[in-house]
């Protein structure tokens, strides 16, 4: 890979006006999805929510093959993996100390364009570790996880929140989070107690945002389903910008089109990115699963058939991928020859180098010999 080429692929500046962003999902905001996702014009990719500890004992990897930078945890288990193609991609993690969110994002800085807190997440896992929407009840832990990482990182920083209980509490913690010098703030318009099938309030966001008006961009988020549910949120909530979760599971082309792509077209270019990027074949079962559900598709034959499948043998057979999936396979193969055939001539031809070396060194020595015994001559004749 060539590497400068890379870096100056991955900004330092982030844009967070009039963007459309997709949301950071738990297993589904993986590589392929981002890359899918960026194909249909989302300008702004959230890796799914990774916790510090594990993302500080991952190290990278240049992997020549895929063209990616990997990171890995010693036992091998893929932790992140991202790209020049991965543009404006944000990593988002969960954490509820400043000094494990900094040897964090220390390992990615330099391969994502911003770090994100997830100050959101109501799950039991987060809120006992201090972490996700445990954090909106903390305003000094917020100041120092996120004024430690503006100060030790030369990369935008930016959290997502959800709303608490009243506009002014909300206000509040804006200030508080605004004070910080975030480049942007995410505000996912439900309260804690709140699940996903409750309503998302952008009236709130509207109200919020209209007795109050802050120097740093905010994202709304909650309940986009369609192409035009991008333009309606933003008119009514006056957010700078927006994220979308479900909507994206639901047909990632939300992002450009305004009718949504044939269902079965969306899914075949994910399974395909998927195979080529070496996708974790259980990770790219769930987010086709996911995308079925999202859709009322719960029980079709499809379905039946991708709940037992192992293997993108299966998953490509039932989307009727397999013709291409079987020609990359062959193309994969053909290039692991190549490659194999240039290390056996790199290798002959370092044999022959050492043949030559061989002879060099050979008739050096026969040299030697003879002036040696040129010398030795000379002091005979001389004594004599
Ligand atoms: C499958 C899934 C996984 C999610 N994982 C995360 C996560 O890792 N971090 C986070 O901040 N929010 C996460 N969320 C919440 C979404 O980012 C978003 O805030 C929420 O779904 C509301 O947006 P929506 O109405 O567009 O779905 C997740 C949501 C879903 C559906």
């Amino acid at each position: 890979m060539d590497e400068t080429e890379y870096y100056e692929g991955k900004s330092v500046v982030m844009d967070y006006y009039n963007k459309k962003i997709m949301a950071p999902m738990v297993r589904v905001s993986t590589y392929p999805m981002r890359i899918l996702a960026q194909r249909y014009g989302c300008d702004i990719v959230y890796s799914e929510e990774l916790i510090d500890f594990k993302v500080k004992s991952s190290h990278r990897v240049v992997n020549e093959k895929l063209n990616t930078i990997d990171f890995v945890q010693k036992d091998n288990n893929l932790v992140y993996r991202t790209s020049a193609i991965d543009k404006n991609n944000v990593m988002q993690l969960g954490t509820g100390s400043a000094v494990t969110a900094l040897e964090a994002a220390s390992i990615v800085a330099r391969d994502v364009c911003a770090i994100d807190i997830n100050m959101g997440c109501p799950k039991y896992f987060s809120i006992q570790g201090g972490m996700g929407s445990a954090l909106l009840s903390k305003p000094e832990t917020i100041k120092d996880i996120l004024t430690t990482l503006k100060r030790n990182l030369n990369k935008p920083i930016t959290c997502k929140i959800r709303l608490l209980s009243t506009d002014q509490e909300t206000i509040d913690l804006l200030r508080v989070i605004e004070s910080t010098g975030v480049s942007a703030i995410g505000v996912h318009c439900r309260m804690i107690p709140e699940r996903p099938r409750d309503p998302a309030h952008w009236d709130r966001l509207e109200n919020i945002l209209s007795n109050a008006s802050f120097s740093v961009p905010i994202i709304a988020n909650g309940d986009i389903w369609k192409h035009e549910d991008i333009d309606a949120c933003l008119k009514k909530t006056k957010a700078n910008s927006v994220m979308i979760a479900r909507g994206a599971i639901k047909n990632v082309s939300i992002f450009s089109k305004p009718e949504p792509v044939d269902l079965k077209k969306v899914i075949q270019e994910y399974a395909e990115l998927a195979y080529q990027v070496d996708n974790h074949v259980v990770n790219s079962k769930y987010v086709i699963m996911g995308m079925l559900s999202e859709n009322g598709i719960t029980n079709n034959k499809e379905v039946k058939a991708m709940q037992v499948s192992r293997d993108y043998d299966t998953i490509t057979k039932i989307w009727d991928i397999n013709d291409k999936y079987k020609s990359f396979l062959d193309a994969e193969k053909e290039k692991e020859q190549n490659i194999i055939k240039k290390l056996d001539n790199n290798n002959d031809n370092n044999n022959n180098g050492a043949e030559i070396n061989k002879e060099d060194k050979e008739d050096k020595e026969d040299k030697e010999e003879n002036v040696e015994n040129k010398l030795k001559k000379q002091k005979i004749e001389q004594e004599e």
